[in-house]
């Protein structure tokens, strides 16, 4: 009746697993903004390792010695069982969940973060630019940056920017500059501040604005929190870990749930296990992604090719899209506020491998304050959609008396989104219908690829 699993920082994973390696069907290319030409990523945006990562096809990676060391600080991470939660549910389902929200920055960001920053700083440059939603990626990369000795540059989606005031500080005490986007410090920021000064920002606003600084600077790269392979890439440190964790237990898990923003915490955890889902060996496991309403790419998006960013800057990818230039509705879970969604995720979407589910908000926190109030940690929004499908899939079990077991990804915690849960304590939370005739009017801008 063991409650956590842990593994020494020895038993720590020393390479990171690459699916491509793995995939059925190659993933499709992505494509230069102007040309449309099959692409690499382009340069001078990132560091020439992490472009030679994003395509790979080598199944695993070595991890250097120095951001071994730095994970060291908090990885490995703990694995836990729900015992208290399964009670109160009164479920026969076994339910485990991977915690990331150890980690100094408070979520699983840290694992790519600290990466970007060391080939950064190992390629010669000086500075990183970034945009982040609730905080949490601009956060851990103010610490990679700091750890590294680069500046840091952070574009915060405004409606964080003003509903998340700590992560703003938490930013900036480890040295970054964090101003609210859209800005006035970018080309595209001002135009945009031009037609609607209260526009509250979008992710797909924040990442034209941080590369377009990146490309106005010789000593100054991109570093985006999600979405592209070598993002999700070294996310799958979590996975094996959580792999390792169970096997120590005799157990492999029938259903994985978590939330999907670009897609990286989750790709980071179910990598490593639909591995043996390709290979036939789990034919039964179930992988189901889930997003909110508000922001519905992957239930309710077109398959097909879009840019990264509203300015049509960063490269086109084949994914789930809403329109790049879809300004999703203010939800709390800022990092699933994104128009598109991590290539590999709408891939294996497509093959078969992995399921999606859309939730609402008001449903969301509630699971959310249940957790809390049996497991005892605050979940962030973001993971808080997974925690409603793992409350779900329990009740189901309870229903039809199987002891299946669950295995959740909880990508960090919701220390800085009290002020989401006071609204929904107080009964001020609102629910989102899904914004059918803005997303209609912005896949009427997708690219003619
Ligand atoms: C705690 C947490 N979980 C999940 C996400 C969603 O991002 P991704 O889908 O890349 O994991 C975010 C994004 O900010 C986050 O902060």
């Amino acid at each position: 009746m063991e409650t956590k699993v842990i593994l020494t920082e020895k038993e720590m994973p020393t390479s990171w697993y690459n699916i491509q390696a793995d995939l059925p069907e190659p993933l499709p290319p992505l494509r230069h903004p102007a040309t449309k030409e099959p692409t690499r990523l382009p340069p001078p945006l990132f560091p020439r390792a992490l472009d030679e990562q994003e395509f790979s096809k080598e199944r695993y990676i070595e991890i250097p010695e120095e951001i071994q060391e730095i994970y060291k600080l908090w990885r490995p991470t703990p694995l836990m069982r729900a015992y208290r939660l399964e009670k109160a549910l009164n479920t026969p389902a076994k339910i485990y969940y991977k915690y990331e929200g150890v980690s100094p920055a408070g979520s699983h960001k840290l694992n790519t973060s600290v990466a970007q920053a060391y080939y950064a700083k190992k390629e010669g440059f000086k500075r990183l630019t970034t945009e982040t939603g609730a905080g949490q990626w601009g956060s851990a990369l103010a610490m990679g940056c700091r750890f590294f000795g680069l500046e840091c540059k952070v574009y915060m989606v405004k409606v964080s920017y003003h509903q998340k005031p700590y992560r703003r500080i938490m930013m900036e005490t480890w040295g970054a500059k964090v101003v609210p986007s859209p800005s006035e410090d970018t080309g595209i920021g001002r135009r945009i501040l031009k037609e609607d000064p209260d526009c509250p920002g979008s992710l797909g606003i924040a990442i034209s604005e941080a590369v377009e600084d990146a490309f106005s600077r010789d000593d100054t790269l991109y570093s985006l929190g999600s979405v592209l392979n070598h993002v999700l890439l070294h996310q799958t440190i979590v996975g094996q870990e959580a792999k390792k964790q169970l096997e120590k237990i005799g157990v492999y898990p029938d259903i994985i749930v978590g939330c999907i923003g670009g897609g990286s915490n989750f790709a980071g955890v179910f990598l490593p296990f639909v591995k043996d889902k390709i290979e036939g060996k789990k034919p039964g496991l179930r992988i189901i992604c889930v997003e909110p309403q508000a922001c519905p790419s992957v239930t309710r998006g077109l398959y097909a090719w879009d840019y990264g960013d509203v300015a049509g800057l960063a490269p086109i990818a084949l994914m789930y899209t809403l329109g790049h230039t879809f300004v999703p509705p203010p939800v709390h879970a800022g990092g699933l506020r994104y128009h598109g969604m991590a290539p590999i995720i709408c891939h294996l979407h497509r093959l078969g491998f992995v399921e999606a589910r859309a939730e609402y908000q008001i449903p969301v926190f509630r699971a959310a304050v249940e957790f809390a109030r049996t497991e005892g940690i605050i979940p962030a929004p973001e993971p808080a959609h997974a925690i409603k499908v793992v409350i779900d899939e329990a009740i189901r079990c309870r229903e039809s008396g199987e002891s299946k077991t669950i295995l959740l990804a909880l990508s960090g915690h919701g220390h800085f989104d009290l002020g989401a849960y006071d609204e929904y304590l107080s009964g001020r939370l609102e629910d989102y219908e899904y914004p059918e005739e803005k997303v209609k009017e912005a896949l009427a801008h997708l690219p003619k690829v």
